[in-house]
């Protein structure tokens, strides 16, 4: 979704910005502009497109100046066109704004604004509020017009009688900010800030940061001097390049045993799992009655793999619920209820609002979250964080891999403090899970194998994947990322409930992926797929390399996966089946990191 930039200081801010928006690309966007504060006065370029059509757009004048803001735009209110994209100007008002104002209207009714605004947007309405408050003191205008705001909001504003200098404020939609060698810069996301240094803070709700070449102030609303609180990135900039890769996505999966060794190696302290550096008691382990997981889209995936584990292994009750309906079922949460809320960026806003909520029901609460100091993070009594470093490519793939080892974690400190698993027990577990990134690597080793298999759907129009069980979650992950690089309808099925309709869709041109990594579960998942291949289904199994396939002469396309206890056959399934949707993108020849529609961060309901 919409991504911001603010640089001020000694350098030609235009290139700087442009290149923070190429950086910026991966959230998703359709517009893009910026706005540079400089002698020659306000000057704004924005155009419906690409990044590389402003950078044109631009290069025609090559307009110079060092104070600037820019924006990328995932549009929400008014359509894709040059006059909605932002930057917005009203009066001596220049600003970029990410998030939702929900008085828009009652505001430009109440303010006369009507036939007086060049775009559809709401981001616009607010400079013209802004222009009516602006006596030549900044903050008493941003003051003043802020609370007369309804909804979410990450302003970067440029006055024009105050050069040099940005400010800002929000509530809700995310702002990091940091110092440079010559000046500041501020932007919706740390991958912007990370080529410049590796300090920032995010800035905190309803406070005014103003920055300058001579660095950043901050101010709550009564106009008080507020304190920063810093923060470390801990990756460095080659993290966000693709180190030789044609795609992100293909990095990413790449880097998994990597960053999982990240994620788990700190954690386990004398072979235990340990969450003492996150401060994690062992009471809120063993005393909550029930979990409810919350997220969204793979990282709720994540979470149904966790209530495999934790209800198999733990036994008590795991609900998962899609953050996004969290509030829709009269959600039952409590002081007894543990909430662990997952995300990949930490600022999912369906996640976040469903948390707040859980909390202010007195639940106890744990969020999986991957950047640093993000709201959902924030929001949370006790946060861990996956160490997987920037994941650029929209499709998710070393968060998921990496929120899974740290639910595996979760796990068997939970049963550690419930006293559940004798010492034997707890020293398998914890060597099986040190063992996934060798296996991972492993599979990884395969890529050839695999891009040979997703030929194999390449030219489907619909695809089913069929499992049982942890075999059923993994597969709802892997039809997602299937259908959002490719395109191709795919339909995760238990499969189970085949015979209950859909068996009806099943082909000889329609192509079944089949799982099957549980022991227990293997001969009921081997007789669903006879029942697809009477149906003249080719069928592409996934199954451990140990499994003797009777009628072996039915299955052209196996991929076989190197042997785990099943509990963890999910981190080597999973890799074959990112890989499977990334060569059918690619072999479409589509912009797999990019795929059209879909944002990396979702701030908006
Ligand atoms: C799919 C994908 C999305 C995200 C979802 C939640 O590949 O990336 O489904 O998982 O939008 O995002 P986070 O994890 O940032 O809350």
């Amino acid at each position: 979704m919409c991504g911001i930039i603010g640089y001020t200081g000694k350098n030609d801010a235009k290139e700087i910005m442009l290149d923070a928006l190429e950086l910026l690309e991966y959230r998703g966007y359709d517009s893009a502009g910026i706005a540079l504060l400089g002698e020659e006065g306000t000057r704004i370029y924005k155009r419906a497109g690409r990044v590389k059509d402003l950078r044109d757009l631009c290069a025609k004048e090559d307009p110079k100046g060092c104070c600037g803001i820019g924006h990328t735009r995932w549009a929400t209110h008014g359509g894709v066109c040059d006059e909605n994209a932002h930057p917005h100007r009203f009066g001596r008002i220049t600003l970029i704004h990410n998030g939702i104002i929900e008085n828009y209207r009652e505001l430009t009714e109440k303010y006369g604004l009507e036939g007086k605004l060049a775009s559809e947007t709401d981001s616009e309405v607010v400079a013209a509020v802004l222009e009516r408050f602006y006596d030549g003191d900044p903050y008493s205008a941003i003051r003043r017009t802020v609370l007369k705001l309804k909804g979410t909001f990450a302003l970067a504003i440029l006055f024009d009688d105050q050069p040099g200098k940005i400010f800002a404020v929000r509530n809700v939609s995310p702002i990091v900010a940091a110092a440079t060698k010559d000046g500041a810069i501020l932007s919706s996301d740390v991958a912007a800030i990370v080529p410049f240094t590796t300090d920032y803070f995010v800035m905190p709700e309803f406070h005014v940061v103003c920055l300058s070449a001579d660095g950043i102030e901050m101010f709550d609303l009564s106009g008080d001097k507020a304190q920063i609180d810093w923060l470390k990135v801990d990756w460095d900039v080659s993290r966000s390049s693709k180190g030789g890769y044609p795609f992100f996505m293909e990095k990413e999966i790449m880097e998994q045993p990597q960053v999982i060794e990240e994620t788990i190696l700190p954690r386990i302290k004398d072979g235990k799992p340990d969450f003492s550096e996150e401060g994690i008691p062992d009471q809120i382990l063993s005393d909550c009655k029930r979990i409810c997981v919350i997220a969204c889209g793979t990282a709720m995936h994540a979470g149904l793999v966790g209530k495999s584990l934790i209800q198999a292994m733990i036994g008590i009750h795991v609900d998962v619920v899609m953050a996004s309906e969290f509030m829709y079922n009269d959600p039952i949460v409590d002081k007894e209820t543990l909430v662990i809320a997952i995300s990949q960026s930490g600022e999912t806003i369906d996640t976040l609002e469903a948390l707040k909520f859980a909390r202010k029901c007195g639940s106890p609460s744990i969020s999986i979250v991957n950047v640093k100091g993000a709201s959902i993070a924030r929001a949370s009594e006790y946060v861990i964080y996956t160490n997987a470093g920037p994941e650029i490519a929209v499709a998710s793939t070393k968060a998921y891999t990496t929120q899974l080892a740290v639910l595996y974690l979760i796990t068997a400190r939970m049963a550690m403090a419930r006293g559940l698993w004798s010492e034997q027990e707890l020293a398998d577990y914890v060597k099986e899970l040190s063992r996934v990134p060798r296996v991972m690597e492993e599979v990884l080793s395969q890529k050839e194998e695999i891009h040979r298999l997703a030929g194999t759907i390449l030219n489907a129009k619909d695809v089913f994947m069929i499992g049982r069980g942890l075999d059923y979650s993994i597969l709802l992950e892997g039809s997602l990322k299937l259908k959002e690089v490719s395109y191709i309808h795919s339909e995760a099925y238990a499969s189970g409930e085949l015979k209950h309709g859909t068996i009806a869709l099943i082909t000889e041109d329609t192509p079944v992926v089949a799982v099957v990594t549980q022991d227990k579960l293997k001969s009921k998942e081997l007789s669903n797929i006879r029942e697809v291949q009477s149906r003249g289904a080719r069928v592409l199994l996934l199954i451990k390399e140990n499994e003797v396939l009777e009628d072996d002469e039915r299955f052209a396309n196996v991929f076989r996966l190197p042997v785990m206890a099943d509990a963890f056959m999910v981190m080597p399934a999973s890799v074959v089946l990112q890989f499977i949707a990334y060569f059918v993108s690619l072999d479409k020849g589509l912009d797999v990191d990019k795929p059209r529609n879909l944002a990396k961060v979702v701030t908006v309901e």
